[in-house]
């Protein structure tokens, strides 16, 4: 099987790209620039010292052994919260383009209707999505 079979790619940010692991269950982040690399670090550090009281929640993660550039993280479906009107303006103008860029995109979220919880603000851009438990974390949390 090629490498690009077994590792999936999930998709990139300004300084990571990101691939699923065979397993299904976690990801691999790879740095494409410094800052990639204190991404990961920092992601590393900030899991390590969040606890189940901790504001925010954080998908586990460590460095990899052997490289510690990487990353490995628990796989996480990112959620997008829109509001009830937004949703509502989005399906009486169901023909408009906007719309129609957010029905394509919805498949790489999964929507959630309604408020997101406080913390979820504290997140850049709102990265956050359940993880395989059905809990809400935050997946870019480096910064
Ligand atoms: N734990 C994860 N599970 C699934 N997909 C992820 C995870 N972390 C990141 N991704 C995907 O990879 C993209 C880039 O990762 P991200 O952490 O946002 O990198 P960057 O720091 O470069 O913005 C995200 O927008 C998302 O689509
Ligand atoms: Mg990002």
């Amino acid at each position: 099987m090629s490498v690009d079979k077994e590792y999936k790619y999930l998709g990139s940010g300004r300084n990571r790209h990101v691939f699923l692991l065979p397993s299904g269950r976690n990801v691999i982040k790879v740095p494409i620039n410094e800052a990639g690399r204190t991404d990961n670090y920092l992601e590393a550090v900030r899991f390590k010292k969040s606890s189940i009281n901790s504001y925010a929640s954080y998908a586990r993660c460590r460095l990899l052994n052997f490289n510690q550039a990487c990353l490995i993280m628990e796989y996480v479906k990112p959620v997008l919260f829109i509001s009830e009107s937004y949703a509502s303006q989005m399906h009486k103008e169901a023909r408009s383009t906007e719309y129609c860029t957010w029905f394509a995109e919805q498949d790489k979220y999964t929507i959630v209707t309604g408020d997101s919880p406080d913390w979820v603000k504290c997140i850049d851009c709102a990265q956050v999505g359940l993880n395989l438990k059905g809990k809400l974390v935050a997946y870019d949390y480096g910064n």
